[in-house]
């Protein structure tokens, strides 16, 4: 069986667990409490200082994301959590629905997203400490859509913050919604092209720049959400100025897709993908590396400000 270390003060002991907790000794791991068993007092997990390392196993580790789902309001009201933990639990609840959404192709869960973009809104767009948290999310070893979508969900409402310091709470929930689904129109790509790897064939790559439309198309009809700022995001965040883009060749590009727009380069960058041999590039070598490029698709306004987003993690 293997294990992966959870975070144990997110677990509130009335509620109850669809998963074991262990805890290593000498290396060995040892059953601490099964999931049938209550976190009580009279329980053998108060025999060890609050600092010890618990673990589940990782098949379980679907129902330790239900859990935070589940709880998340809860956590974030207890005046005794960390703020790291209660930024976790954002980070797990809003990276789970991606994934969900991504892997079962599951358009109910982009609803769910709403809450969780607005519980990101209300306690870390403003707060620095916070939002470095959220960088440290941020991983470059692992990529998929999900957190592809993530990251730039993440980077594109810090840098519209930025910029924006007026936007209404409710605008800014409704533009990041629309950083957060930008690729959503990628889950009607064929999955044998979209998880193709190695270089697409011409017609592959007509294909998948459809997403764009596709995308509108889900939010539109599917979704039925109405918003022409989401809808400019997810049409326009792959056009480029001098009409090279796609998918119409458009040269007036929309703000908040050309926020989108740098976000996801800059993110495909600075990961590592399975087709690329090379690694991924650090935030300072992509930012000095493509300074050129940046300024001048995007401007020196959203350039600079996006630099200054990372000051917050130095
Ligand atoms: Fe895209
Ligand atoms: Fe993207």
């Amino acid at each position: 069986m293997k294990f992966t270390p959870i975070r144990l003060k997110l677990i509130k002991p009335s509620q109850k667990r669809d998963f074991d907790i262990y805890i290593l000794e000498e290396t060995k791991p040892v059953l601490l409490l099964s999931k049938d068993k209550p976190f009580d007092k009279d329980n053998p997990a108060l025999k060890y200082n609050s600092n010890f390392i618990a673990y589940i196993p990782i098949s379980q580790l679907k129902e330790y994301k239900k859990y935070i789902c589940k709880n998340i309001d809860d956590i974030l009201k207890d005046p005794l959590m960390s703020k790291k933990n209660k930024m976790y639990a954002i980070y797990i609840s809003l990276i789970d629905n991606l994934e969900n959404l991504v892997n079962n192709r599951d358009l109910n869960i982009a609803r769910d997203i709403s809450k969780n973009i607005s519980l990101f809104i209300a306690n870390a767009i403003n707060d620095e400490k916070a939002m470095a948290i959220f960088l440290s999310f941020i991983k470059s070893d692992v990529h998929n859509l999900a957190v592809h979508m993530f990251n730039v969900g993440i980077y594109a409402s810090m840098l519209t913050k930025k910029m924006f310091t007026d936007l209404s709470t409710q605008k800014l929930e409704e533009i990041s919604k629309g950083y957060f689904l930008h690729d959503i129109g990628m889950l009607k790509i064929d999955p044998e092209i979209l998880l193709k790897k190695g270089k697409y064939s011409k017609e592959e790559y007509e294909e998948i720049k459809k997403h764009t439309i596709y995308g509108v198309e889900i939010i539109r009809n599917d979704l039925k959400i109405r918003s022409p700022i989401i809808e400019r995001i997810i049409l326009e965040h792959h056009e480029r100025k001098d009409g090279s883009g796609y998918p119409y060749g458009k040269t007036d590009i929309n703000i908040f897709a050309k926020i989108c727009s740098i976000c996801d380069i800059f993110d495909a960058i600075t990961s590592k993908r399975e087709y690329k041999d090379e690694n991924p590039k650090t935030t300072f070598e992509a930012l000095k590396d493509n300074i050129d490029f940046f300024v001048s698709e995007f401007g020196k306004d959203i350039y600079e400000n996006f630099v200054k987003c990372f000051s917050v993690v130095i």
